[in-house]
C-alpha cells in the first residue's frame, strides 16, 4: 500500500506535542511548589566537550527554563579527575536547594561511569541510573524511572498502544535505554526480546515485532525488511550524517509498513527531556512532605 500525505501524518508519533503537554502540567506544579517556598532545581554536570552531549545539555537547560525549574549547569574540562567529580557530586548531594543531579554520559574514559552513578544520592537521581533505583524498576516502586524508557511508555500510552501480550523487540541493550525498557515492558506483560550486537539474524527477529524499538545509534540500520506490516516503530537512535540528524530507522523505506512511527528529530528526544523535568519536580515535591 502506498501512503498519501495525510496517511503519513496520522502514522507519526508527535513527541514534541506529548512533551509540551507534560511540560505544561509540570509548570503548574512548579508554580504551586514556588508558592510553598520551594524552587525546584536540577544540577547538570558536563565533563568535556562531546558535541552531542553539549546539545543534549542545552536542551535540558531550555526545558528547565520553560517549566520554571532552576537549572545549575556545571561544565568541567576533560581533565577533571574521577575523585574531583565525586567531590562535586558530594557537594550537590549535601545542597538542600538542589533536587536533581544529572551527570551527562558518556564520561571521558578515565572516569568510571559506575562509580559516578553510585556517588549520586538515590533521592536526587533524576536520571534513574543509581543501582538502588534500577533495582526498584523490577518491583515497580522506583522513585525515578529512567527518562528515555519512561518517555517511550508515555508515547505508547498517549496513542493507546497496549503492549500486554505483544511481541516487543528492543535492539540495543544499554543501561540507559534497552535494559530498563525491557523490564518496564515486561512489567506490562509484553513478550520482550532484547537483542545486542552479537545477536544472530536480528532482521528475522525484528520482523516479527508488534512493537520494534531500535536504540543502536547506527544510522538507517532499519529498513522495510526489519518491519512487520502494521508494526509500531520507536526510533531511539540519533546520528549526525553530514550535518543532518537521523535515526536508526530509514523512515522513507518503512513508512508504508508501519502503523505508527517516531520521527527523528521530534520523536523520543523531547520525551526524554520532559520526563527528566517531571522527575525533578517529583523530587522537589518530596521535599514538601519533609
Ligand atoms: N546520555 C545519553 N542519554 C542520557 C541520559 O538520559 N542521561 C544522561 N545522564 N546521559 C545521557
Amino acid at each position: 500500500m502506498i501512503c498519501n500525505n495525510s496517511d503519513i501524518q496520522n502514522k507519526i508519533i508527535d513527541g514534541r506535542l506529548i512533551a509540551r503537554n507534560i511540560e505544561s502540567s509540570i509548570s503548574e506544579k512548579v508554580i504551586k511548589l514556588k508558592q510553598s517556598g520551594i524552587v525546584p532545581a536540577i544540577a547538570v554536570i558536563l565533563v568535556g566537550e562531546d558535541p552531542a552531549s553539549v546539545v543534549y545539555v542545552r536542551n535540558k537547560e531550555r526545558a528547565a527554563q520553560r517549566c520554571g525549574i532552576l537549572s545549575k549547569k556545571d561544565i568541567y574540562p576533560e581533565s577533571l579527575t574521577e575523585k574531583e567529580l565525586i567531590n562535586k557530586i558530594e557537594e550537590l548531594n549535601n545542597d538542600p536547594l538542589i533536587h536533581g543531579i544529572l551527570v551527562q554520559l558518556p564520561l571521558p574514559s578515565h572516569i568510571g561511569e559506575k562509580k559516578i552513578t553510585e556517588a549520586i544520592n538515590p533521592s536526587k537521581d533524576v536520571d534513574g541510573f543509581h543501582p538502588l533505583n534500577v533495582g526498584k524498576i523490577f518491583t515497580e516502586n522506583a522513585p525515578f524511572y529512567p527518562c528515555t524508557p519512561y518517555g517511550i511508555l508515555k508515547m505508547l500510552d498517549y496513542y493507546d498502544i497496549p503492549v500486554k501480550g505483544k511481541n516487543c523487540v528492543i535492539i540495543g541493550q544499554s543501561n540507559i535505554v534497552g535494559k530498563p525498557l525491557a523490564v518496564m515492558l515486561m512489567n506490562r506483560l509484553a513478550a520482550v526480546s532484547s537483542l545486542n550486537i552479537f545477536t544472530k539474524d536480528v532482521k528475522s527477529i525484528a520482523s516479527k515485532a508488534d512493537v520494534l524499538i531500535s536504540a543502536t545509534g547506527k544510522a538507517h540500520l532499519i529498513d522495510d525488511g526489519y518491519v512487520k506490516d502494521g508494526a509500531v516503530v520507536i526510533d531511539v537512535g540519533i546520528a549526525n550524517i553530514g550535518g543532518k540528524i537521523c535515526g536508526d530507522v530509514n523512515f522513507d523505506k518503512v513508512i508504508n509498513k508501519v502503523s505508527k512511527i517516531t520521527p527523528v528529530p521530534g520523536g523520543v528526544g523531547p520525551l526524554t527531556v520532559a520526563v527528566l523535568m517531571e522527575n525533578t519536580v517529583k523530587s522537589a515535591m518530596g521535599r514538601l512532605q519533609k
